[in-house]
């Protein structure tokens, strides 16, 4: 009897060590690759899923994450693709706003060791923080591919009127299909086309993990440049040739933008607020096209005439 009301408490012991490694471990596991969770829980069962990312000021009430919600909510067959949409917040009051959506899927970013940088205000366009983010963002984006999940990343200034995933039908050698400012109607002309990383679709395999990291690698030689920009100095260089990157530029017409707008209204999938400066003359001038998109998707107008972008034409001034 004694023996063994001694014995129970060590016993109660062993099992609650052996519990509790079993926690730690379950932790640590989540913890070494909660991005793995959250990519598996957004993504089709082709292991494709949709990529944004934001910061507290893209997340303040509405703004940039409202209209982009918005969007998908009344945009044709695209409440669908909700669910597949990781709102990957760089800070943590866009993280808290991201949370308070019903049925969005958010994932914090954390920065990279060391640096910790506070990205969370607007980055006005081309200032140091917004280059910053912009490569963080080029980085986590290589380390989704190499997780081995293709993937459409929109920025979140991108109106999603129709589901794109019909329009990027590709074939089997296209690794990369990314829209532009201005189409020439040459999709394989990637220095004719000025690429716009605003929107585009990445499919995983050596090829494209290789090139992210040569993008983000060469951020250090790029002082002042943009990603954008370097993909562009990159490309015309030759290095979809060289790295064997199959790619083709999208046109216009099916992913629009301010810069260009499409000509074709029965085949527009998004559109991008570029060739605009402020958050605020996006929200205003992409709340316009919304508008108008949302009437004619209703059937209550003939014809989809854009409204002028006048806030964006106003912003660089
Ligand atoms: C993955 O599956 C989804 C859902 O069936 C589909 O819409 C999408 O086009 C597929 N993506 C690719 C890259 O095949
Ligand atoms: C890259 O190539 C290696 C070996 O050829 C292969 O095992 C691996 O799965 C490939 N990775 C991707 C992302 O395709
Ligand atoms: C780029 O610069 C950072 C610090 O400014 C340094 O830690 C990093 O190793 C550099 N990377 C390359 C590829 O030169
Ligand atoms: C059509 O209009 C109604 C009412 O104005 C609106 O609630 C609905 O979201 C619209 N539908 C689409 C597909 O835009």
């Amino acid at each position: 009897m004694s023996m063994s009301v001694i014995a129970r408490p060590e016993h109660c012991t062993m099992s609650r060590v052996v519990a509790l490694s079993a926690v730690c471990l379950v932790v640590l596991a989540f913890a070494l690759d909660d991005l793995e969770v959250a990519l598996s829980g957004a993504a089709y069962a082709n292991k494709t899923l949709i990529l944004t990312v934001l910061n507290k000021a893209y997340a303040e009430e509405d703004g940039l994450l409202d209209l982009f919600v918005e969007s998908l909510r009344r945009g044709e067959g695209t409440a669908q693709l909700i669910d597949h949409v990781l709102f990957v917040a760089m800070d943590a009051p866009a993280f808290q706003r991201c949370r308070s959506f019903s049925g969005v899927r958010c994932y914090r970013l954390r920065p990279v060791d060391g640096q910790g940088d506070d990205l969370s205000s607007e980055q006005l366009y081309m200032s140091d923080g917004f280059i910053r983010m912009m490569w963080r963002r080029i980085r986590f984006l290589g380390d989704v591919l190499k997780h081995g999940y293709s993937f459409i990343f929109t920025d979140l200034d991108v109106m999603w009127l129709r589901n794109p995933f019909p329009k990027l039908h590709r074939r089997a050698d296209e690794d990369f299909l990314i829209s532009c400012d201005k189409f020439n109607r040459r999709p394989r002309d990637y220095a004719g086309n000025e690429l716009n990383t605003g929107f585009f679709f990445v499919a995983s395999n050596n090829r494209t993990v290789a090139l992210f990291d040569e993008w983000h690698g060469a951020r250090n030689a790029s002082a002042g440049m943009k990603e954008q920009d370097v993909l562009n100095q990159m490309v015309r260089r030759g290095a979809f040739q060289r790295l064997g990157v199959g790619a083709r530029v999208l046109d216009t017409a099916r992913f629009s933008g301010f810069c260009q707008d499409s000509r074709d209204a029965a085949q527009v999938a998004t559109v991008h607020a570029n060739c605009c400066l402020t958050q605020r003359a996006k929200v205003a001038d992409l709340r316009a096209v919304l508008g108008a998109a949302t009437e004619r998707l209703n059937g209550t107008a003939t014809d989809l005439r854009w409204p002028a972008h006048s806030e964006c034409a106003k912003s660089w001034t």
